[in-house]
Formats: C-alpha cells, sequence, structure tokens
C-alpha cells in the first residue's frame, strides 16, 4: 500500500463496506486484540515521512532531529533511531526515553524555555550536542553548571525571527511577544556575551517558529534573518558549525494544503547549499502526525435537541487537540453499518469540551468502531488521566505484524504513587 505521510485518510487501505485496515492488519481485528481506545501506528507511513525528509534534503546532508514531544513512545524513537534520527528534546525525562529507546544523546539538541539545573546536569553528562539556549539567565545557568563540573557546553541561541506563521495562537512561537526564544535584536550582544564565557563552546544559531505551519513563506523569511546574523556573527569573529532551523512543517488534517516537501526542501536548499554549516532540523508532526489514528467503540448514540451525539470510549484526555485547539480531525467508520447521520463525537468525560469532532456524517450505531485520523502527533503525549481513565493502548503496524507498544494502563497504577497519610 502506497504511503504518501500527508493525506490522513491514506493510511487507510480496504473500504468502508469490507473494513478498514492499517498496513496489512484489520482495524476490527486490532480493536478485538487490544481493546479501545486504542492509538494504532503504521511503521512504513513513518518510514515514508521520514525518507521525504533525507531524499528531498540530500543536498545538504542535515541532522534531522526528531521533536520527541510530538510521540515520546520507545519503539518510535527506537524505530527512527534506526533510521538515522536524532532528537530534539524538551526536558530531562525526554533525554532519557531518548538513551532507553537506543538513540545517541551525541544527536540530542536540547531546546526549551526552562531547563532546571538537574537537566542541563543530566544533558552535559550525556554528552548532547547542543543546548538551544532561550534566554541570557538560561546562558548563564548553563555556564556555571559546566564550570562545577568542569566540562564546557555546546550552546545555541535560540533566536526569535519576529516572523509570523500564520498558525493557531497557541503553537506559534516566532513572534516578538512569546516566551521562546531571544530577541532578534539582542542576539548578537548575547553571542557575544556567550563567547567570552570559559565554560562555553558557541556551536550554532536556533530558531522554531511554530507548528502545524502550511504556508511555506514564514520558513524563508526566519532563515534569512538567522542567517543574516551569521553574517554579522561572522564579522564580530564568532563562528558557527550548524544552523537549526527547527520544525513546524505542517500536515494535512482536512482541507488545508499540506506543503510539499520539495517546496520546502527548495526553500532551504536555495539558502544553504555551499555552506560550510550543518543544518540541523526538529521535524515531529510531519514524521508521525498522519501515520496514527485512535481508534475507537461507540457506546451509545443519544439526541439532544437537534443534535445526535455518538458516545464513544475516547474522550479529551485520550486526544486533547480538539478541545484544546478546536482542532479538526478526520473521523471515518470503520466499516459502513446503516445510514449516514449527522452526528458529534463525545467522550464520557464530564466536560462540555469533550468533544472530538463535530458535525460528521457517519454510519454508525452503538458498538460500531470509529478511526481518529492524523492522531500520531501530539495524541497520545498529551494524554492525561482526567477522570481516573488510564491511558490508551498503543500499537505499532508493520505489513501483516501488530506489536503492542504500550499496554494500556492498570486501574491500580494511577493511583500507585498516591499516598494516604497515617
Ligand atoms: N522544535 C521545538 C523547539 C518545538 O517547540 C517544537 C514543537 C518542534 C520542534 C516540533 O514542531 P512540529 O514539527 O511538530 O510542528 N501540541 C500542539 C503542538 C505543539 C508544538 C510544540 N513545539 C498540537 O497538538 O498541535
Amino acid at each position: 500500500m502506497k504511503l504518501p505521510p500527508s493525506k490522513p485518510i491514506e493510511l487507510l487501505s480496504g473500504n468502508d463496506t469490507s473494513g478498514f485496515q492499517v498496513e496489512q492488519v484489520s482495524l476490527a481485528s486490532i480493536a478485538e486484540e487490544f481493546g479501545t481506545p486504542c492509538y494504532v501506528y503504521s511503521q512504513s507511513a513513518i518510514e515514508a515521512a521520514w525518507r521525504e525528509f533525507t531524499t528531498h534534503l540530500a543536498p545538504l546532508s542535515p541532522m534531522i532531529c526528531f521533536a520527541v514531544k510530538a510521540n515520546p513512545n520507545l519503539a518510535i524513537l527506537n524505530l527512527l533511531a534506526g533510521l538515522g534520527s536524532g532528537f530534539d528534546i524538551v526536558s530531562g525525562g525526554e533525554l532519557a526515553r531518548v538513551i532507553a529507546a537506543g538513540g545517541s544523546p551525541n544527536k540530542v539538541v536540547f531546546s526549551g524555555v526552562g531547563k532546571s539545573v538537574a537537566e542541563i546536569e543530566f544533558a552535559l553528562h550525556s554528552s548532547v550536542f547542543c543546548f538551544n539556549v532561550e534566554s541570557e539567565a538560561e546562558l548563564d545557568r548553563i555556564h556555571s553548571v559546566a564550570h562545577r563540573l568542569g566540562v564546557k557546553a555546546p550552546v545555541s541561541l535560540r533566536v526569535n525571527p519576529d516572523v509570523d506563521a500564520h498558525t493557531h495562537p497557541y503553537i506559534a512561537t516566532g513572534l516578538k511577544e512569546s516566551k521562546f526564544g531571544v530577541a532578534w535584536e539582542n542576539a548578537l550582544e548575547l553571542y557575544e556575551h556567550a563567547s567570552k564565557m570559559s565554560h562555553l563552546t558557541i556551536k550554532g544559531v536556533d530558531c522554531h517558529i511554530g507548528s502545524q505551519i502550511t504556508d511555506l513563506s514564514p520558513f524563508g523569511e526566519a532563515l534569512d534573518r538567522l542567517l543574516n546574523l551569521v553574517e554579522r556573527l561572522t564579522a564580530t569573529g564568532i563562528h558557527i558549525s550548524h544552523i537549526d532551523v527547527g520544525g513546524g512543517i505542517g500536515i494535512q488534517y482536512q482541507d488545508e494544503i499540506s506543503p510539499q516537501m520539495a517546496d520546502y526542501a527548495k526553500i532551504l536548499i536555495d539558502r544553504l547549499r555551499g555552506r560550510k554549516e550543518q543544518l540541523v532540523l526538529e521535524p515531529g508532526r510531519r514524521i508521525v502526525g498522519n501515520a496514527g489514528l485512535l481508534l475507537t467503540r461507540v457506546e451509545y448514540t443519544k439526541t439532544a435537541g437537534n443534535k445526535r451525539f455518538a458516545l464513544v470510549d475516547a474522550a479529551m484526555n485520550d486526544l486533547m487537540r480538539p478541545a484544546l485547539y478546536e482542532a479538526w480531525h478526520e473521523v471515518v467508520a470503520v466499516k459502513k453499518e446503516g445510514n449516514e447521520q449527522r452526528f458529534d463525537i463525545a467522550g464520557p468525560v464530564c466536560e462540555s469540551g469533550d468533544i472530538l469532532a463535530r458535525d460528521r456524517m457517519l454510519e454508525v450505531h452503538e458498538g460500531s468502531l470509529l478511526a481518529i485520523l492524523s492522531a500520531g502527533a501530539y495524541g497520545s503525549s498529551m494524554s492525561s488521566n482526567y477522570n481516573t481513565r488510564p491511558r490508551p493502548a498503543e500499537v505499532l503496524i508493520d505489513g501483516a505484524k501488530s506489536s503492542l507498544i504500550r499496554s494500556r494502563e492498570t486501574l491500580s497504577s494511577l493511583w500507585e504513587d498516591e499516598i494516604i497519610p497515617k
């Protein structure tokens, strides 16, 4: 089955009367074996998305650091590490995951605005590739930890290029008043400050302007600003060895035009071909977003006024994106069973916001299986136990083989760390 990674529906094969499958495994059999709700990922879709980057960007030999936050499952990190991926992390926890999954710390970039002393120590002990530093105070802290440990910390500054990524305000990060990065105007001064610190090595420049970006022009604008900074750094005698352009390239959820990787690559190649600095990228969503779905079963149908609800066994705690960003995820009935009617797909959580999808024409009844598509990125990773709901099982499909890559949480594990005082 061919798997362009940018169209949600193409994750599925089969049809709506015989029932959909991922690779060669039917969703009905996955529900039978592993229960619902359940995250299902296609290995070949992840590999195809990975290859999109490596193929189109081959002229630049980039270091691709998968953004762990998009999907931190060990099996997925392990798969990507095997393909040669580095990792973009934002916590000591993510670094520990990368190591547990067999990834190399020396291909890790450590981003994030609030790195603690313990996290910095851990990253230095692990010899990460680079810290993406987000403030002057952090620069000073990294320096003092490195000084105490008697090592040199590799650093880049995450520069805020002040470009508008035209994306959801919660996931736009490159604007002047964002909490992320250091202001464009202060970057040079801060680099000069860093260059005088004995226990830092200046490695690169970094930016990340936001996520789910479907208009490619902000990437070009941001990179032009980075290159302008690199020129000014060189003029002051500060030489850098890599340029990290962050992540953010969008995927198709609904009818947005998902950017072509060739066009994205062209923006980078036009500006970077022939330069000596290594290109670093931090994609997350584009690699796993359309390679995963959330499989759920209809518990009840119900009408309320003019509304018809399909109440399913997945909820906002399992997939938070619709409630948090009003994100649209395509929903398909795994098998055609009856007449199409308009439904809101709602979860059992006690919040009016627990609606996974609104106004969908679907053929469902009690017991039907639904697949919520494009759930491979920021799905499981943002899940919680709200309403004391165990997090779903996760299954990775490779051809005809299905592997459980995360067991459904057990109830008792949900309170095993809680203590009733004596
Ligand atoms: N690098 C940094 C520093 C980041 O903060 C992020 C994502 C990435 C890379 C990866 O971005 P991507 O290629 O996946 O767009 N929870 C939101 C998305 C938050 C993104 C946070 N940062 C959502 O569900 O849409």
